[in-house]
């Protein structure tokens, strides 16, 4: 999968290349990230990519035409091959597990980085095909955005994690062949490693008893548990089976008698 990032900052990239997932997957050839400095897209001598807003007000606007000409030169080194421009924004829509599952399915995608005051807003009407937020909070710029979203949609790439089964487990990852726009799971169950006894607290015995079939129901319900003290908005989504419906009507029952001080 191709990414284009269209940037001030080309330079920011570096570390997160240098290291861990984006660094296997790029050298594995699963993902090429190719970052594109605006700058080199100007036609002044001072390479000026931003204005002051029309209207008055504080801050600098980047101008339309570096970023029109940048996804312009895109396109023309792939004659004929349709692809997402996404724009960077906080007014974009919510990046979640459905929509980076969305974007892994793609084969290349160019993402927009604003800065300032944000980008002139000819690119969101004319040119940007997608918004995307990363949540709802002002960063400085899209740079750490765009590394969010090509990080979560390349770790679920086919082959760059290695072990499929663990980007499965996730939080929020829903069983396989639910529609995209359903594709909501439970947050994850609880993890543990070595030592079994760490400052006097002990790992589940059920994690030590090697029942493969008990682990994986204790994880199932622990799930469960968690993401109904967490996020049960994410419960309306899920399907639960007849044993796991059970579950849920006890741990309500525990959470009520929490509340209400009793044991
Ligand atoms: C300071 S922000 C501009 C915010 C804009 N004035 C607003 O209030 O909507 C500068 C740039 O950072 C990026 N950015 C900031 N917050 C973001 C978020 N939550 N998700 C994605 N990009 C974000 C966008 O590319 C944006 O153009």
């Amino acid at each position: 999968m191709v990414f284009d990032v269209i940037t001030i900052f080309p330079d920011f990239f570096r570390s997160i290349l240098e290291q861990g997932l984006l660094k296997r997957a790029t050298a594995s050839g699963h993902a090429v990230i190719r970052l594109r400095d605006l700058r080199d897209y100007t036609d002044d001598r001072h390479r000026t990519v931003d204005d002051r807003p029309f209207g008055g007000g504080p801050g600098m606007v980047f101008k339309p035409e570096p970023i029109f000409r940048a996804v312009e030169a895109l396109r023309a080194e792939r004659p004929g091959v349709d692809f997402p421009v996404i724009l960077l924004s906080p007014q974009g829509r919510l990046l979640t597990q459905s929509v980076a599952d969305e974007l892994s399915h793609l084969s290349c995608l160019a993402l927009i980085c604003g800065r300032y005051e944000g980008v002139d807003e000819r690119v969101a009407e004319n040119l940007a095909t997608d918004e995307i937020s990363i949540g709802d909070f002002v960063l400085s710029g899209g740079e750490l955005a765009a590394a969010v979203v090509m990080e979560a949609t390349i770790r679920l790439l086919p082959g760059v994690l290695g072990n499929e089964e663990s980007c499965q487990q996730d939080s929020f990852a829903a069983p396989g062949g639910a529609p995209a726009e359903t594709r909501h799971g439970l947050l994850d169950c609880p993890h543990y490693t070595r030592p079994a006894q760490f400052g006097g607290w002990k790992v589940p015995d059920v994690l030590l008893s090697g029942n493969h079939e008990e682990i994986r129901r204790w994880r199932r319900r622990k799930a469960l548990e968690k993401t109904w003290r967490r996020r049960p908005d994410l419960l309306r989504q899920v399907p639960l089976n007849e044993e796991e419906q059970e579950w849920l009507k006890t741990i309500l029952g525990e959470s009520k008698n929490e509340r209400s001080g009793k044991s």
